[in-house]
């Protein structure tokens, strides 16, 4: 079973949250016109992001292994050029929740996260409004296009990392209650010993 169906995003879920961010197939065509600029400049974006997070301990520590990052830095190479296709298939959503999974299982902080998303949005934004040559209006459109794309992809992983959280919080009491349970049964043993 995929992501998609753990998670219960349907097809109509889908489409609900789509309509409710007012992102239109006229936002996906012109993301999607914007492509041929991303690839260009995708590397650069990664490149710097990199070494802001690394200027920072916390974020950091992840980062023991080398090739740890040179992976990361792929699958973050990856994820951003996907922010410009103009198909919101299966695959695209699965890789949010995905992602979402990958950052709750290594125990990231929500706020590096987030901010991540913010510095990458900066970023991406800069090279858009001094590269691709739009005039104000279509500039004004794609800006408000990628803050919309980002905010689904938001909504998405932080559904993913909050729902492990809660998986394993209900796994940590479930097993507090098994072994209060154990405890009770050796000491009625004992007392039926005795
Ligand atoms: C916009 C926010 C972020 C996005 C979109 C993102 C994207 C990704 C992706 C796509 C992967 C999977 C790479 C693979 O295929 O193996 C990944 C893994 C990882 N990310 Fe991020 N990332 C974000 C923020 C961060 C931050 C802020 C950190 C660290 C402070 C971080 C640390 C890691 C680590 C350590 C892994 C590897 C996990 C493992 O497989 O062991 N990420 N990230």
């Amino acid at each position: 079973m995929g992501l998609i169906e753990t998670f219960h995003i349907t097809q109509r879920e889908r489409t609900e949250r789509i309509t409710f961010i007012h992102l239109r197939p006229e936002d996906l065509a012109l993301l999607g016109e914007l492509q041929p600029l991303m690839e260009k400049y995708v590397d650069a974006i990664v490149e710097a992001f990199y070494v802001e997070l690394l200027g920072h301990s916390e974020p950091r520590s992840f980062f023991a292994e080398e090739s740890t990052l040179r992976r990361v830095k792929a699958g973050q190479r990856a994820y951003l050029l996907s922010l410009f296709s103009d198909e919101l298939d299966d695959a695209h959503f699965e890789l949010r929740l995905r992602i979402g999974q990958v950052h709750e299982r290594i125990g990231l902080p929500l706020k590096w996260y987030v901010s991540s998303m913010a510095n990458f949005f900066e970023r991406i934004v800069t090279v858009i409004e001094f590269q691709a040559g739009l005039p104000s209006e279509r500039l004004l459109t794609a800006v408000l296009a990628l803050n919309k794309m980002m905010n689904l992809d938001l909504q998405l992983a932080l559904e993913s990392y909050a729902s492990l959280s809660a998986r394993v919080r209900s796994l940590g009491q479930q097993l507090q209650s098994t072994t209060a349970a154990l405890n009770q049964a050796v000491k009625a043993d004992k007392q039926n010993d005795e």
